[in-house]
């Protein structure tokens, strides 16, 4: 089984040292760990920020844990050469079109959400977010109109294939948990959109068992802090669920809890090859502080062993230590608490 780590810039290095060592704690048999550089840092040492040497190292892996990109020094650089570009070519170049941003909430930590107590306990939504088109992916650029006026622009597009296999991939995870899909879309401006509902009314016909809906982007935002228990699944574009997963996150308490897996087609021996990856940044406020939540990265590594390495034991077993330090009320500075990076990864490994 090998896994490559890409940790990344700013506290992407610092929580990659945590989930390494849950990772050795398990002491899991036949398994080969490969590093790569990724990010700012690879713009850096090599030029580009996602080399072609790491993009090898990827293929061949079984699946990728990947910390954070983002260096405020590289913003003003060539787009091509900024660290974002590195997370963003490694979705598209491993056709990991499926991105899984569950949001639950931990007992205990009801007093840390943005929302009452009582609001904040009913979430547990997941984010089924697509990740290989949209306007991430459309052409793009910067051009000067005949008057002289600069205009920006970026083309927001989906093509009816790339709709209807991420509405598959959220319909078979609606039926495996309470069988409630709501489309978030803004079909009622975009013609991006009104393509998106009429795929996923389409493909609908081949699920009858799960209720679906449909909500605008807008109205979606609110229903979330309203009233999140009326979330079970929620399948959605590129930038709507990019957006929609760091407010969930604040539903939950902290953005340093919120882990993902991409995912796409290609079967390793063990499973579905994937790349799995906090939802935050590489927080550049606090980077070298040692006050970075590492929760988030040891959560996607249980997700990386039950989707690419068929260990659902080893994953639930992780889950679980998290979510006991949580209760016995262990809190990094994310959480109102004092527990630095090494300590709350001390607490779960203690749980372990
Ligand atoms: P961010 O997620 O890095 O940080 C937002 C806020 O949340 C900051 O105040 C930060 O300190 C806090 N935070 C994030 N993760 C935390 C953790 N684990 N523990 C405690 N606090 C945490 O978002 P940003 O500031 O908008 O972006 C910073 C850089 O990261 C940018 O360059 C951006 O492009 C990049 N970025 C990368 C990824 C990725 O690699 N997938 C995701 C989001 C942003
Ligand atoms: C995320 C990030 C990325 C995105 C950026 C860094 C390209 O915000 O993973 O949520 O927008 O997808
Ligand atoms: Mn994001």
């Amino acid at each position: 089984m090998k896994i490559l780590l890409l940790a990344g810039d700013g506290i992407g290095a610092e929580i990659m040292v945590e989930a390494r060592r849950v990772l050795d704690a398990l002491a899991l048999p036949g398994l080969t760990l490969t590093e790569g550089d990724v990010g700012g840092s690879a713009y850096k040492k090599h030029g580009h920020p996602l080399p072609p040497e790491t993009l090898a190292k990827a293929r061949v892996a079984d699946a990728v844990l990947f910390g954070a990109v983002g260096d405020p020094d590289c913003d003003n650089l060539e787009r091509h050469l900024r660290p974002e570009q590195a997370i963003l070519g490694l979705r598209s170049e491993l056709g990991l079109f499926a991105n899984l941003r569950p949001a639950t909430m931990f007992p205990g930590l009801e007093g840390m959400s943005g929302l009452r107590p009582e609001i904040a306990r009913q979430i547990d939504v997941l984010i089924v977010r697509e990740l290989n088109g949209d306007v991430y992916f459309g052409e793009k650029g910067m051009r000067t109109l005949e008057d002289g006026r600069r205009q920006g622009y970026d083309i927001m597009s989906y093509a009816e294939d790339e709709v209807r296999r991420i509405a598959h991939v959220a319909f078979r995870a609606a039926h495996g948990r309470t069988g409630r899909l709501c489309s978030v879309d803004k079909a009622n401006v975009l013609e991006t959109s009104q393509l998106w509902r009429d795929v996923v009314i389409e493909t609908h016909a081949e699920y009858p068992d799960v209720e679906l809906t449909h909500m605008y982007v807008d109205n979606a935002a609110m229903q979330l802090v309203k009233a999140p228990g009326q979330f079970d699944v929620v399948v959605t574009g590129n930038l709507f669920g990019d957006i929609l997963s760091d407010q969930a996150s604040m539903c939950v308490g902290s953005i340093g809890l919120l882990a993902s897996a991409s995912l796409g087609e290609r079967q390793t021996d063990y499973g579905t090859f994937g790349l799995y990856e906090p939802i935050h940044g590489s927080a550049p406020d606090i980077a070298g502080t040692g006050k970075a939540n590492p929760m988030a990265m040891i959560l996607s590594l249980a997700m990386l062993l039950r989707h690419s390495l068929g260990l659902e034991a080893e994953a639930a077993r992780i889950e679980a230590a998290v979510a006991k330090a949580l209760e016995d009320g262990v809190r990094g500075g994310d959480l109102g608490g004092t527990a630095g990076t090494t300590e709350v990864a001390d607490a779960v490994l203690a749980r372990l």
